[in-house]
């Protein structure tokens, strides 16, 4: 139903209004898995000034590659007012993606002004990005200045021929790590540290990660690489098992499980056992996270995706710009909400031979990570 109102909110001019049985008074939404809406992740650009081989390889993303033009990404003034209507329908934490968000200019005034919004409990954002750090050293205090309030940076080796390989560019680990310590001095923290493990990649660079942020404030976790998108040839056995990794690092530097900081966390977390700090795994592949999955995801041109793994999406942004009022998008964003029953890799864990859609799935720098 909510498919009908977005088709003819996008090819009329003067759309009808939404039919008043489809009205919903603003509250908190539950969807077919009884999971709340809780977390809105949104890419700002669907560019990124990196290569990594397990998202934008570079033989796909080439110079040829066709981006999205800048009439097709949401304005910030759009993208806030869509912000403030999920907020009505119970989000929380909103996290900034991309592709490489820090390229999309002035960020900085989406930052603002999403900072100034209020959950519905009257409490602030928990208002986060995820970055490469290519232009975080430079750009860490303005951030801070608009509201920003933590960070997460990739970094998948600390060995610079090992981090190139991964992503393809001239860019040094140095670099990186000076990024996420000016993050960390101006106040951006806890600043977090994912890892994408690829086996026989970087699999090598846990140990020496696992000792390099141990003692430190931040907070390492590694990511089970995934079968995201359609473009990065994703096999099976290329993926570590988060238990592995954690049993690698245990032998060397003990480590003792920690309970989860919220419902839904993508990340099981563990300490070590001397008290020098906290890693996480993220085992999207072996334990599948689907059950407690309450983030929603808008693209760069403002389709709402209930899954990181969905092939298509909902159009919001005909809605905006067909003059649909606050209330009417509510209403198609309560209704989609309402439907979602994905739960793509709960059903991959399931049955790794009979995944559908394989081809179609949408690219990770459109969606956001
Ligand atoms: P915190 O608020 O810091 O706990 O953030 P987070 O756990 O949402 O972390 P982040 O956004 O850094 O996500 C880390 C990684 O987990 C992403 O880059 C993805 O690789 C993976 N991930 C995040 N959300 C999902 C999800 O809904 N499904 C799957 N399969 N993977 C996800
Ligand atoms: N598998 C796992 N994580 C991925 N990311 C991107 N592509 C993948 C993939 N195929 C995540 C990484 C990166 C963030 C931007 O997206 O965590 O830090
Ligand atoms: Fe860019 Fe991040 Fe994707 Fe790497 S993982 S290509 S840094 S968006
Ligand atoms: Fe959520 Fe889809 Fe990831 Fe499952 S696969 S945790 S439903 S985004």
């Amino acid at each position: 139903m909510a498919e009908k109102i977005i088709m003819m909110a996008s090819q009329r001019r003067a759309p009808p209004a939404i039919p008043a049985v489809l009205e919903t008074p603003t509250g908190l939404l539950s969807d077919q898995l009884a999971r709340p809406l809780h977390d809105l992740r949104i890419s700002v650009t669907d560019r990124c000034n990196f290569r990594c081989v397990y998202c934008m390889p570079k033989e796909v993303f080439d110079k040829d590659y066709q981006y999205l033009p800048h009439t097709s990404l949401l304005s910030f003034e759009e993208i806030t007012r869509l912000a403030k209507t999920f907020i009505a329908h119970g989000v929380e934490k909103i996290r900034l993606t991309g592709g490489e968000p820090l390229l999309r200019k002035n960020i900085e005034r989406l930052i603002a002004m999403l900072a100034e919004l209020k959950t519905v409990h009257g409490k602030p954002l928990d208002l986060t990005l995820t970055t490469n750090a290519s232009l975080l050293a430079r750009k860490a205090q303005s951030l801070k200045d608009a509201g920003l309030q933590r960070i997460t940076v990739s970094l998948d080796a600390l060995d610079n021929t090992v981090f190139q390989r991964m992503n393809d560019v001239d860019f040094s680990v140095d670099d990186v790590l000076h990024g996420i310590d000016v993050a960390h001095q101006v106040g951006l923290g806890p600043v977090k540290i994912n890892m994408v493990v690829k086996a026989g990649m970087n699999d090598q660079e846990i140990l020496p990660m696992a000792r390099h942020f141990k003692h430190t404030p931040y907070i390492l976790r590694f990511i089970e690489y995934m079968d995201v998108g359609a473009s990065n040839g994703w096999k099976m056995d290329e993926v570590i098992p988060s238990a592995e990794v954690v049993s690698r690092i245990h032998a060397e530097m003990p480590l003792e499980a920690l309970s989860a900081n919220y419902t839904g966390e993508t990340a099981a977390r563990w300490r070590y056992a001397d008290g020098a700090g906290e890693i996480g795994v993220i085992s999207s592949v072996s334990h599948a996270f689907c059950r407690d999955c309450t983030r929603a995801r808008l693209s760069t041109e403002g389709k709402l995706y209930t899954c990181l793994f969905a092939s298509s999406g909902h159009d919001l942004r005909a809605l905006l710009r067909d003059g649909r009022s606050d209330a009417e998008i509510g209403t198609v964003l309560a209704h989609l909400w309402r439907a979602r029953g994905d739960r793509y890799s709960e059903l991959r864990t399931n049955n790794t031979d009979g995944l559908e859609a394989r081809a179609a799935k949408v690219e990770m720098s459109y969606i956001g990570g």
